[in-house]
């Protein structure tokens, strides 16, 4: 994890928020590759749930929702971590379900009591600060689609079975926020509702279980043996759910939550509506049944996906005597998929290379590198950001009008017409 970190970093992918400042716990900020990365993560996420299937749509709702919201899905009562105290030197917080004893793990000091802290941060719309004007911060993006799903069958053609899909911000006050973008204050959810007839919801659960699952490795191409489920046991269930599957990973601090998929029956629907007092019921039009639709929920923040990938991907092995770091990202969310590397600097090399990289620039992420110092020294900077392949423009190239296809994992190379270059390459990417 540290070398990860490091990396990140080095390479610009993730720095501390505020660092100048001294940083601020929990908070991260993406760089240039990070937001590369994320973006690949968000769209091929939105590609797979949304686009390429004709029975989900999207929403965005506001990231700041009335006390009234928060009161009826049971967050206000229900998003709470039990919470110690060291009353020694530290002074640290703790989640109490993470210490044993009433010792602080850190300084030996004594923990007080263990007392409930709600996550949400809260804050006031308009200028007086009282509890008339207190609203939240979303910790998940779900209530908008609950809180919508009314617009949403009255505006649009969906049917039963049908998802409504939303990425966004959230944020949580996690008392122990760690293990890098693992655990943070402020994410990026991804999440999805999909209604379903009661008695209908197993199938479904299952379909999303499997689902989500060949998404991972299939499309991000994560090591499927360092993935498993993990079915939560009825105790450790969130207030609103009937079953919830965990999609794990295996970080180097153990196996962690990736993904949830929960069974949320018609909890949310059924608050809502009592609170609301706004009829939420579905009206089957072949049927002419009325009922409040169950829901299943794949739920997801894109800053684990992103910190999972990191550490999938990061290997370090030598070629040809040397030590290199490489990133085996998926060419599906490499940063770059294509980096241009002209041999020189003269102006005829340089057009070339130019040429190459207008001609790929609307199939692929391409990046110009023509200042990182030698061939050699270019090519170790693109395998540590993950760089799948590399295109050498040589002085060959002025007279044969082909390029060298330099590849990440295997360092081979491989002579192409520049002509056929884009084909080459789009093969190479889909695998
Ligand atoms: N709407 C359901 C829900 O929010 P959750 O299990 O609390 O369920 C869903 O969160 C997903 O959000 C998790 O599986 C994880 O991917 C991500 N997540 C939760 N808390 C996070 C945090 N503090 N930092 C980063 N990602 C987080």
């Amino acid at each position: 994890m540290d070398k990860v970190v490091a990396l990140t970093k080095r390479r610009g992918f993730i720095y501390p928020s505020s660092e100048i400042y001294g940083g601020l716990s929990g908070f991260y900020d993406y760089g240039p590759y990070g937001v590369a990365l994320k973006r690949a993560i968000r769209d091929l996420w939105w590609r797979h749930v949304v686009d390429l299937r004709d029975d989900v749509v999207g929403l965005e709702s506001t990231q700041i929702m009335p006390s009234a919201v928060w009161a009826a899905s049971g967050h206000l009562t229900n998003f709470v971590d039990p919470l110690r105290q060291c009353t020694g030197r530290c002074k640290k917080r703790w989640r109490a379900d993470t210490v044993t004893g009433d010792r602080c793990p850190e300084c030996g000091g004594p923990l007080d009591e263990a007392r409930m802290f709600n996550l949400m941060f809260k804050t006031h719309v308009g200028p007086v600060e009282d509890t008339s004007s207190e609203v939240y911060l979303r910790p998940e993006t779900a209530q908008g689609m609950f809180v919508d799903f009314k617009n949403v069958i009255n505006s649009t053609r969906v049917r039963v079975p049908f998802g409504i899909a939303q990425q966004g911000r959230a944020f949580r006050n996690e008392i122990t926020p760690g293990n890098f973008v693992f655990r943070v204050r402020e994410f990026e959810l991804m999440e999805l509702e999909f209604f379903v007839k009661p008695n209908e919801d197993d199938g479904w659960f299952d379909y999303w279980r499997k689902e989500r699952m060949r998404w991972y490795t299939d499309v991000l191409g994560v090591n499927a043996s360092r993935l498993r489920q993990y079915d939560h046991p009825k105790a450790s269930l969130s207030h609103y759910s009937k079953q919830t599957t965990d999609i794990e990973y295996e970080f180097p601090f153990g196996w962690g939550e990736l993904e949830g998929i929960a069974d949320r029956t018609d909890f949310d629907l059924r608050v809502h509506q009592e609170a609301s007092k706004t009829d939420l019921t579905y009206l089957d039009p072949e049927t002419n049944e009325r009922y409040l639709p169950w829901v299943i929920e794949p739920a997801v923040s894109v800053d684990r996906i992103l910190v999972t990938l990191l550490i999938d991907a990061y290997d370090e092995d030598v070629v040809k005597d040397e030590p290199r770091v490489v990133l085996r990202l998926h060419p599906n969310v490499a940063p770059v998929q294509v980096a241009i590397v002209p041999l020189s600097k003269k102006d005829d090399l340089i057009k070339v290379a130019r040429e190459v990289q207008s001609s790929l620039q609307g199939e692929f992420r391409v990046e110009y590198d023509q200042t990182g110092g030698s061939i050699g020294k270019r090519y170790r900077r693109q395998d540590e950001i993950g760089t799948p392949f590399c295109v050498t423009v040589d002085f060959e190239t002025l007279s044969d009008r082909a390029v060298t296809i330099r590849k990440r994992d295997s360092t081979e190379q491989e002579r192409v017409a520049i002509t056929g270059l884009t084909d080459r390459l789009s093969a190479l990417v889909a695998g």
